[in-house]
């Protein structure tokens, strides 16, 4: 047992910020045992105490989306949209991966680029090289940092290099299940068909048989952009709309899924994602530059469905999911001018997306509620002139305008991550 005292501020619900301060938290096994504002009603009175001081200790980052092997071309290639920008820049880069060498280099990077800006847990795609994806889940494994890994599942509309016969897809999809489904892992398979337009209907099927057979969850994108959204009623023209398709497969919500994007999903799409349990991951920085549009947060919030935050690199320019609060609350702004009835994003409510929200796909993470895993960062503002500011506001400036430099310590399931840049950078 160990007791860490700070200025803790979490999120146990979307409207308001929990902010304790010089407060205290009990961690034992990896998770919170009890957190309160004196130290005698932790209980543990033999407990260690870690004293972070003036620090702030908040729950750490997740990223819901985010292609690891797109991570060379992020901030370039920023002059086309989507399905063009696919096509020449993205798959060029993907059918790299079929070298081991070339992944674990830029893998290594991608994983220490996470850790640095204080995401701790990931939901990834790699791509459809087994053994690169493999590689991947190997370096989040050394790591110690949580992450679900998808194989990506892709056979038409693509360069021939990236088309994976159904067959092989399958064989190598089970021989990572097979390495890594422990549901006590924090490294695990996701089953990832990339998208309808790049997957047949024989692989769509073969991704969703596994995905049940042994209880995965399934990560793909939705409803993103216009010129792809047609390419998919042209595909499935059976279907009544975009995730309709997918449900149709048994990709959507038969086991825990999420979709990447949703930024012109319908309200008959809205009410299928809401009662499959369908959990958006929202990329603002990627909606906005690959052209797609700006994702309707607020509606789907009062919709009651679930949001998490995406980095989705290298559509995203940017990995940092502080940074994706604000782009989130940003976009929310721009609804809100064209209607009022759509008030915008608060900054808990952004916060609760990046944490608790998001958390909810890897079990009890995101939230310093008793039970919840200890995914943890310890935030020194003292070059952002703290003493000037409350506790809430510290945060805030932290979130707008600091970086890397004001992480001291990062957190996974209790235990300390440190990295050395001269081994992963
Ligand atoms: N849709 C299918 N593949 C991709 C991808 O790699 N990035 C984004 N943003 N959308 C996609
Ligand atoms: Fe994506």
């Amino acid at each position: 047992m160990k007791v860490y005292k700070a200025h803790i501020i979490y999120t146990k619900q979307r409207e308001r910020f929990e902010v304790l301060e010089n407060g205290y938290i009990a961690v034992d096994e990896g998770r919170v045992q009890g957190i309160a504002a004196q130290r005698e009603d932790l209980g543990c009175p033999n407990a260690e105490v870690v004293d972070f001081g003036n620090k702030l200790l908040i729950p750490a980052m997740n990223d819901m989306h985010v292609h690891a092997p797109q991570f060379h071309n992020q901030g370039i290639a920023m002059d086309l949209e989507l399905l063009p920008w696919l096509e020449n820049y993205t798959f060029p880069e993907e059918t790299k991966f079929s070298n081991i060498d070339y992944a674990e280099r830029i893998y290594r990077r991608f994983v220490y680029q996470l850790w640095k800006m204080g995401t701790m847990r990931a939901v990834t795609f790699a791509t459809i090289h087994t053994e690169s994806t493999r590689r991947l889940m190997e370096l989040f494994k050394q790591a110690g940092m949580g992450a679900y890994v998808g194989k990506v599942a892709m056979n038409r509309n693509c360069p021939e290099a990236l088309q994976e016969p159904v067959e092989e897809a399958v064989s190598g999809m089970l021989s990572l299940i097979e390495a890594y489904n422990n549901p006590q892992d924090l490294v695990r398979p996701i089953i990832t068909p990339r998208f309808i337009p790049s997957c047949t209907p024989e692989l769509l099927r073969a991704c969703a048989d596994i995905a049940q057979r042994y209880n995965l969850p399934v990560q793909s994108h939705l409803s993103e952009n216009l010129g792809e959204i047609e390419l998919v009623r042209q595909l499935e023209p059976d279907s009544d709309g975009y995730g309709d398709a997918y449900m149709r497969y048994g990709l959507f919500g038969q086991t825990p899924t999420i979709m990447a994007h949703c930024v012109w999903s319908d309200e008959k799409e809205r009410l299928l994602m809401k009662e499959q349990g369908v959990l958006v991951a929202h990329c603002p920085t990627s909606n906005l530059n690959v052209a797609s549009g700006m994702a309707p947060i607020r509606t789907y919030l009062n919709d009651g469905i679930n949001v998490g935050l995406g980095s989705d690199v290298s559509g995203g320019h940017d990995i940092s999911i502080f940074r994706m609060m604000v782009y989130a609350i940003q976009i929310s702004k721009m609804h809100y001018q064209r209607n009022h009835a759509l008030p915008f994003l608060s900054l808990s409510e952004a916060f609760w997306m990046a944490t608790k929200a998001g958390g909810t796909f890897f079990g009890k993470v995101g939230s310093f509620e008793k039970g919840y895993d200890f995914d943890a960062l310890v935030i020194d503002d003292n070059t952002l002139h703290p003493d000037e500011y409350t506790t809430l506001q510290r945060l805030e400036r932290f979130i707008y305008i600091g970086d890397d430099r004001q992480i001291a310590h990062r957190f996974c399931q209790g235990k300390e991550i440190v990295l050395d840049s001269k081994q992963w950078e």
